[in-house]
């Protein structure tokens, strides 16, 4: 099946307001068209509302990098994901190792957030990915269908296609060193596999994005698998012009 390219910028805890529209106007100076590739950038929540107005016209959608599970109540400090799809937001990062270890998610609360930035109709990125001791243990492919089945639970089969699946090896986190391409598109197999064998058909439109030390320079060598349609970029999507590289890399393997 084909599946539309998808490129996401994950900023992080980075960027004031003024700091994140700069990062998005030399984003729009850099990009040229992106026909045929879909665009997303995930800015911290406080520069939410100004990068969508810097976004207005513009093919690239908004995501939030975290949300809440419930939709308001007394859990001070969060954002639901109505609020997130209220300030104009389109996708949702859940799940992401970084708040699994920083911050105690288990797959439980990530299941949680998960199905409700559905209900918002938001589409949640799952982020899935072994640390590097499960790897060394020849634990990855365990580890990370755990994850899959256990922030999947409870979806349906006619949702699941609103779902964006992000593989990222902790250890290739922000390290430089990336994972093997032709390693990550194993892994990416046997993720669709466990897809399959839970949801069927419809997990064939799921897109299933590669993360962990994307630059314009390696980007490719993922896109190239068959498996892997996108990639969740990190620190490189802090600079204009190589998370412009990496897009045009989803572009031109379009054509
Ligand atoms: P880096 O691209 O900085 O390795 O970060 C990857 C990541 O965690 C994206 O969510």
């Amino acid at each position: 099946m084909k599946r539309r390219p998808l490129i996401v910028g994950n900023w992080k805890l980075h960027n004031t307001v003024g700091e994140a529209i700069a990062l998005v106007e030399g984003l729009k100076r850099a990009l040229g068209d992106v026909a045929g590739c879909e665009v997303a950038v995930c800015p911290p929540f406080t520069a939410l509302y100004a990068v969508r107005g810097a976004l207005c016209g513009t093919a690239i959608a908004l995501g939030a990098q975290d949300c809440h599970w419930a939709e308001r109540g007394p859990f001070t400090g969060e954002v639901s994901p109505g609020m997130l799809r209220d300030v104009g937001c389109r996708f949702v990062i859940v799940g992401h190792s970084e708040r699994r270890q920083h911050f105690g998610e288990t797959d439980a609360v990530v299941n949680q957030k998960l199905l409700a930035a559905l209900a918002a109709g938001l589409n949640p990125i799952l982020c899935v990915g072994e640390r590097a001791r499960d790897r060394e243990a020849g634990r990855t492919q365990e580890v990370v269908a755990a994850q899959l089945e256990g922030g999947l639970a409870g979806v349906s089969a006619a949702r699941l296609p609103e779902v964006v699946v992000a593989y990222e090896p902790v250890w290739a986190i922000g390290t430089g060193t990336p994972a093997r391409p032709e390693d990550a598109a194993a892994v990416a197999v046997g993720m669709r596999q466990c897809l399959r064998a839970g949801w069927g058909e419809s997990s064939e439109a799921v897109r299933l994005l590669y993360g962990g030390s994307v630059s314009g320079a390696n980007v490719r060598g993922f896109l190239g698998q068959a498996v892997i349609d996108g990639a969740l970029v990190g620190g490189l999507s802090l600079d204009p012009v190589e998370f412009a590289r990496i897009v045009e890399a989803a572009r031109s393997l379009e054509t």
